[in-house]
């Protein structure tokens, strides 16, 4: 079966209009999660990655499985005031009003090769943030992963020198 039959469809979810994909249907099934984390991790195969990072929260559910099958860390993006050493913050707009996100700033080394990873691209705000945080501090920013996109929103417009990939596409 296609991954798209593991992830659970919720319509007028958190707001009216919105579709919401729900991917903790295709987490509680051990072997599409972990078929779903092979897949993503042929599709970077031929990528040199040191480090990989993920935004919170559902980033870590993809980023952390990926970076153990890869054998490299990982770096987990905070919302502000979650990290507990020095860390360095970027600001993004949402819908409504703006979040912060936040990394360790000793996270990422200069030069060191890393991907992105999360469960979705949508507008694609969150992963420029990451983005953003990564070059700050002298990363190379080698492509971005997710499991999910969603083509409608056009995130890939917001990160246009970075290689996208992903392992099913919504409208
Ligand atoms: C969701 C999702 C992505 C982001 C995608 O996270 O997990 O990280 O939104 O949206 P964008 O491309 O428009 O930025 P959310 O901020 O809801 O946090 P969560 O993972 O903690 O639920």
């Amino acid at each position: 079966m296609d991954f798209k039959d593991y992830i659970r469809v919720i319509p007028d979810f958190p707001q009216p209009g919105i579709s919401f994909k729900d991917i903790t249907t295709l987490l509680n099934d051990g072997a599409k999660y972990r078929e779903a984390i092979e897949e993503m991790r042929k599709m970077i195969a031929d990528l040199k990655i040191d480090l990989i990072a993920g935004p919170e929260a559902r980033g870590f559910v993809v980023g952390a499985p990926l970076a153990y099958a890869l054998g490299v860390g990982f770096v987990p993006i905070r919302k502000q005031g979650k990290l507990p050493f020095d860390t360095i913050e970027v600001s993004y707009d949402l819908e409504y009003g703006t979040d912060v996100l936040a990394m360790h700033r000793d996270a990422v080394k200069p030069g060191q090769n890393v991907l992105i990873a999360d469960d979705l691209l949508a507008t694609g705000g969150t992963i420029a943030t990451c983005v953003d945080l990564i070059r700050q501090v002298g990363g190379n920013v080698v492509g971005a992963a997710f499991m999910i996109e969603l083509q409608d929103l056009n995130g890939r417009a917001k990160l246009p020198d970075v290689e996208v990939f992903t392992l099913t596409q919504y409208p």
